[in-house]
């Protein structure tokens, strides 16, 4: 049966295919110790799984309005004015099927076949996937560890051309865990309104910042900032809810009215007991972020330690998010024991998999060839037997 041209181009996410090798590889009997996930370890908090089973009891099983309900509108107002000082409109807000369908309906609302997203590498994934998607030009600004993986004003203003629609940023950074600093997001929305160029900043990771790092919403730069910034965000990450699908877009009203007619045409309202629970996250205790932020403070800590003391590997610091992107592209060139070589990202991570059990992700998955990504969600004890496996594989 055919397929179309536009989907047999697509290149499937890399993370998942990351994650379902080490799958099969764990189901033909091999214990191993898995850095792919790209989701919080811990469950959801018990009193936002109780408002999910009140909502059901309830009888909320029906459609809702298609991107949400009013009052889940009104709770993300509420928290992002609380959290940042920053207001908007229930008029301003739709609710999607998590972030990702977000980040889909902005660039299907916004963008013509043709017009040029930048995109600043390393990225996540499935960025370029979904400019490509809409047919539009996805165009990639590298950025490097020394500069903390951050672009430049300079950078942003070389890229632009007659046929720029949109900038994706995303701070803290999938996969590098970079945090923009104040100064540098401020330069580029000075950029953003010279060039009047749509900002998309996914600030999914938000509330995972580690000390000594801020972390400024982009919509927070005045009016003319603002008027151009479509802010993505939604509950997966900071409330443990990756499987609920929750998420949503801050944006200008006829942004909002663009995608409400859009996702009313194609997937109907998000989940209706989920928007009860995210209700629930975002107005209720938010402690249990702390809680859960303690955790991937310590393990941060201890990976970087030991990535440190590992020859051959250097990396920025991350600011946020849970992952550590290292470089391995030192051990390159270097011949495994049973005579294969070592070439480039890739083939770094099918050798650690296959040699020493470690399931980590390739840096080319997410335009970053050279460096790996290892991601912390995941046990205390699970991480010291992946460094320890992992020293071992390169002391060899
Ligand atoms: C940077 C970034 N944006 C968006 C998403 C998607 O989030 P969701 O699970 O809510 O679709 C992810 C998930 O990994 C992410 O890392």
């Amino acid at each position: 049966m055919h397929t179309s041209k536009l989907v047999n181009q697509l290149a499937p996410s890399a993370t998942i295919a990351a994650a379902a090798k080490a799958r099969e590889l764990r189901a033909s009997g091999v214990d191993v110790l898995e850095f792919t996930l790209g989701e919080p370890d811990f469950t959801t908090p018990e009193h936002i799984c109780e408002a999910a089973v009140a909502a059901m009891k309830d009888g909320h099983t029906h459609y809702t309005p298609a991107t949400g309900l009013p009052a889940l509108k009104e709770s993300v107002c509420r928290a992002f004015a609380r959290d940042y000082g920053v207001e908007y409109t229930p008029a301003e807000v739709t609710v999607s099927n998590g972030a990702k369908h977000a980040i889909h309906n902005v660039l299907t609302a916004c963008c013509e076949p043709g017009d040029e997203v930048i995109i600043p590498t390393p990225y996540w994934v499935s960025y370029s996937a979904l400019v490509e998607l809409v047919g539009a030009i996805p165009v990639l600004v590298e950025t490097t560890e020394e500069s903390g993986f951050c672009m430049t004003a300079d950078q942003f203003r070389g890229a632009i051309t007659a046929k720029t629609r949109l900038l994706m940023l995303n701070s803290p950074s999938n996969p590098t865990g970079s945090v923009y600093p104040v100064e540098a997001l401020e330069a580029l929305a000075e950029v953003a309104v010279e060039k009047d160029i749509i900002v998309m900043s996914d600030e999914i990771y938000d509330k995972l910042i580690y000390d000594g790092y801020t972390f400024k919403t982009f919509a927070s730069f005045g009016q003319e900032v603002r008027d151009r910034t479509i802010i993505i965000n939604g509950v997966s990450k900071a409330y443990a809810m990756t499987g609920w699908r929750i998420g949503w877009t801050l944006a200008p009203e006829n942004v909002s009215k663009a995608i409400t007619k859009l996702q009313s045409q194609q997937t109907s309202n998000p989940c209706s007991v989920s928007q009860f629970a995210a209700m629930a996250a975002l107005d209720g205790p938010q402690d249990c972020i702390s809680e859960m932020l303690t955790q991937f403070q310590s393990r941060r800590e201890y990976v970087l330690g030991r990535l440190r003391a590992i020859p051959g590997l250097s990396f920025a610091d991350p600011g946020g998010a849970f992952y550590a992107f290292f470089n391995v592209s030192s051990h390159f060139g270097r011949t495994l024991p049973g005579g294969a070589s070592v070439h480039n990202s890739s083939d770094f991570c099918t050798a650690l998999l296959e040699n020493a059990h470690v399931a980590l992700v390739t840096g080319d998955a997410f335009g970053a060839p050279g460096f790996v990504r290892l991601s912390f969600a995941t046990s205390m004890d699970i991480i010291e037997a992946g460094l320890n496996a992992l020293e071992g594989f390169l002391a060899e």
